[in-house]
């Protein structure tokens, strides 16, 4: 049967600062997952040949950038829009937005950044995507943490509002294989 790869981009200079969004370039650690992933994803797949999509920005790039497949940056895998909060910690939001921080707590599925997007929003511009990706053969995603959590949940057959609570950790390959009655899932971590 056919499988999706899929993994976040290695951790980023904003990662390492606690900043939402942006477009910075990976850590010294996130560039140890890219050298790495070419093994991970060859313990997965063997000599399967992949095609590769990424967001259009640097980190996801900068992951991919030593997997020996055809590859296709896609605007519509971009990380979810903050908005005015790009750039922002968590903490930096609460003390300038307290309203907002507080309705994206309790509406964390529906809430929309001013000026950017919500889960909603991801979910709808992801429709393309998931349409490629069930006419397609061997795909590996490389993106982000909000998009990859939408992805991980259509496939996992839960409901789109729980999105936001799916965990898609950093510096780990997940193969999705979708069945008859459930999508079967193996996760490989890097040692880095
Ligand atoms: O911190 C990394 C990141 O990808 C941000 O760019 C993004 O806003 C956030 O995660 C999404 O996670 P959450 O919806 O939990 O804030």
């Amino acid at each position: 049967p056919r499988s999706i790869w899929i993994s976040r981009h290695g951790e980023s200079m904003y990662n390492l600062s606690g900043q939402i969004g942006g477009d910075a370039n990976l850590s010294a650690r996130g560039r140890k997952y890219a050298e790495e992933l070419p093994t991970l994803v060859k313990r997965s797949a063997g000599d399967s040949p992949l095609t590769v999509w990424t967001s259009t920005l640097k980190r996801t790039a900068q992951t991919a950038q030593h997997l020996p497949y055809e590859k296709l940056a896609w605007k519509a895998l971009d990380e979810l829009d903050s908005g005015v909060c790009d750039g922002l910690t968590y903490a930096e939001i609460e003390e300038k937005y307290p309203r907002d921080f507080k309705a994206r707590d309790e509406d964390k599925y529906n809430y929309r950044y001013l000026g950017g997007e919500s889960y909603r929003d991801v979910v709808i511009r992801l429709e393309p995507i998931i349409m490629e990706l069930e006419r397609s053969e061997n795909i590996l995603i490389v993106t982000h943490q909000a998009v990859l959590r939408c992805i991980y949940a259509y496939f996992m057959g839960s409901t789109q509002e729980k999105s936001p609570w799916m965990e898609v950790p950093l510096h780990c390959l997940i193969r999705l294989t979708p069945r008859a009655y459930k999508t079967e899932e193996e996760r490989l971590f890097a040692d880095v």
